[in-house]
């Protein structure tokens, strides 16, 4: 649709007050305001606010000139967005078939027994959340799980345990938000190559492999 077809949206506060919603103005309008755009708004605005709350998601709608129902069914549609806060740690295991066959539920399993949450909650100290996430293209590393937005390969359920109690005794700040941006890349314990999602990594003395997700961990996947 053409710009004088479709008049740009004021852009004067949130009744909120909420500031972060004149960013997501500024999203809206380099998108220009094209429903189309609705998956990249979407991802934008989670990396604004952390999540896709009730109101983000009405926002957006809104913005789009699209149905609430369709904006919250595309959203619910993908893996990699987030409708609560996530805690201080996010943990997702690939369930993809590669995974899965070698042993992804004995991990899920693990993680969900060791923490008392089930896949697609968080710990009721918000320091962990835990998800499952369909394959995220790096099956050569099955069974992988994606810790703070770095992908661990090679995993079984004890090192998944074991990687996740490190993380959680680790007083620094995780190196990813819910969005899983910047991610770094680090090998525990032995040697690693970084890339994104889907590159490959080396293989490490004791097994276990590593790889960064690409900037803003965008590897959407179907839930
Ligand atoms: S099945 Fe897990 S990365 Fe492909």
């Amino acid at each position: 649709m053409s710009d004088q077809a479709r008049p740009e949206r004021s852009t004067s506060a949130h009744p909120s007050g909420d500031q972060r919603f004149a960013l997501l103005d500024t999203a809206l309008r380099r998108a220009r305001y094209e429903p189309h755009q609705l998956i990249e708004i979407l991802h934008t605005a989670q990396e604004i606010f952390g999540h896709l709350s009730d109101d983000v998601l009405v926002y957006v709608a809104q913005g789009l000139r699209l149905p609430r129902a369709r904006v919250l069914g595309v959203a619910t549609f993908y893996h990699l967005f987030r409708f609560e806060p996530a805690g201080d740690h996010t943990c997702s295991v690939c369930t993809g078939t590669a995974c899965f066959v070698k042993g992804a539920d004995r991990i899920i399993d693990a993680l969900q027994r060791a923490h008392g949450v089930l896949s697609g909650e968080t710990t009721e100290d918000g320091r962990l959340s835990l998800s499952t996430a369909r394959c995220i293209g790096s099956c050569g590393l099955a069974p992988l799980i994606v810790v703070d937005g770095e992908i661990l390969g090679k995993m079984d359920a004890s090192r998944a345990l074991e990687e996740i109690a490190t993380r959680l005794d680790t007083a620094d700040a995780p190196a990813t938000d819910a969005a899983g941006e910047d991610a770094t890349t680090r090998a525990p314990g032995d040697d690693a190559t970084s890339g994104t999602a889907g590159e490959g990594a080396s293989a490490g003395s004791s097994g276990q492999q590593a790889v960064a997700v690409g900037a803003t961990g965008r590897t959407v996947e179907e839930r």
